[in-house]
């Protein structure tokens, strides 16, 4: 018998006279011991799912049992003994309360379920020595990093010792610097056989640890299979599409004065992540910085969206400045500043493609490769 069962499952929500199917008739087993990432694209229905497995919302339509049990009318009452009982939920941000120390923190659910505070105190320290936290008992959320606060929601989640982990993109709020240290804690909970469902954008990640890969797209869970299935050879049309553009780093600059240290401290992370030869990541960074050169006169009209997109099947990398509007290839412009900033993208670069299409402009620079 499966851990958690859901069958035929629908989530409808209402919104100004439109009904918005967040869940279509989906039905899915976990087993124990199971570790599930969940993929797709935003507004795909993997935060509703999270919550329907999570007993954090109730289905419209459709059952689910858990441990055997049918929970799908249980009150609201009932369904919080559920959860606090059987599940762990570690969302993308902490929650966190400021005013109580670490171990407060990881102690609180346990006073609502009854514990002793000689045993609430033990179990703490255990799931904080579990996370590699055991020395920052004392010390309030506010003096932690990003990634040390999130590992302390993992802690107050061991503590309760749950059947099955709930993760709903919990690094996407982190400084990409942070990402790892969060998830080598959940590497190592996989490792010890806990139970658990992720949703994630680290796709590395989810393929070096998942049993199953989930990609859901408009409800329904479009494709699943092994890792190597999923991304080394997926079936369907939008999942190969999802898997082969996830790779990507994307940066929204409105303004000349945007933060360019911040911006090329992220695609160094992004390098790193997809072990991309130095001298690689020395014409990317170049690309990069003439790229927003050419952009810069005319940021405040239209602002750019610059994506560094890694393909690991074809080992392509590429660069993408897309703006909304009909704009005229800044390559190709007269009256560029300097001839310099061209001359050395093209030396960077494999290719160059200009499109202008449905209203909005694309240029794209794939980066050759280098050795070093
Ligand atoms: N409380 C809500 N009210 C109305 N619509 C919602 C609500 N929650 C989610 N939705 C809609 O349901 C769909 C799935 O959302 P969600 O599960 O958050 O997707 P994902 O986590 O994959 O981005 C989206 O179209 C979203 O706008
Ligand atoms: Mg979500």
């Amino acid at each position: 018998m499966a851990l958690v069962e859901l069958r035929n499952v629908s989530k409808f929500y209402h919104l100004g006279g439109e009904q918005i199917r967040a869940l279509d008739d989906l039905s899915l087993d976990i087993d124990a011991g199971e570790f599930i990432s969940i993929i797709g694209p935003s507004g795909s229905g993997k935060s509703t799912l999270m919550h329907i497995l999570g007993c954090l919302d109730t289905p419209t339509c459709g059952t689910i049992r858990l441990d055997g049990t049918e929970i799908q009318h249980a009150s609201r009452r009932q369904l919080a003994r559920i959860r606090n009982e059987k599940i762990g939920f570690v969302f993308q941000f902490f929650n966190l309360l400021p005013k109580l120390n670490v171990i407060q923190n990881v102690e609180l659910p346990m006073i609502y379920s009854g514990c002793s505070t000689r045993e609430r105190r033990d179990r703490a320290v255990a799931a904080l020595q579990l996370v590699g936290l055991e020395n920052r008992g004392k010390h309030r959320p506010m003096q932690l990093s990003g990634g040390q606060q999130q590992r302390v929601a993992i802690a107050r989640c061991l503590a309760m010792d749950p059947e099955v982990i709930l993760f709903d993109e919990p690094t996407s709020a982190l400084d990409p610097t942070m990402v790892s240290e969060v998830l080598s804690v959940i590497r190592r909970l996989a490792r010890d056989g806990m139970t658990m469902a992720i949703v994630t954008h680290e796709m590395a990640f989810a393929r070096d640890v998942s049993n199953r890969v989930l990609y859901m797209d408009e409800g329904v869970i479009y494709e699943e299979g092994t890792p190597q299935e999923i991304f080394d050879n997926p079936q369907r049309e939008k999942t190969r599409t999802f898997v082969n553009r996830i790779r990507a780093y994307t940066c929204r600059i409105d303004s000349p004065d945007f933060d360019l240290y911040a911006m090329n401290a992220r695609i160094e992370v992004f390098c790193e992540r997809h072990i991309l030869p130095r001298a690689t990541r020395h014409s990317l960074l170049l690309a990069v910085e003439e790229l927003l050169n050419l952009h810069m006169p005319d940021l405040r009209g239209a602002p750019l969206e610059l994506t560094v997109e890694y393909s690991e099947k074809s080992e392509t990398l590429e660069v993408i400045c897309e703006r909304l509007g009909n704009w005229a290839n800044p390559l190709e412009t007269e009256g560029l500043p300097d001839d310099l900033g061209l001359t050395l993208i093209t030396h960077v670069s494999e290719s160059i493609d200009y499109q202008v299409e449905n209203g909005k402009s694309r240029l794209t620079v794939r980066i050759g490769k280098r050795q070093g």
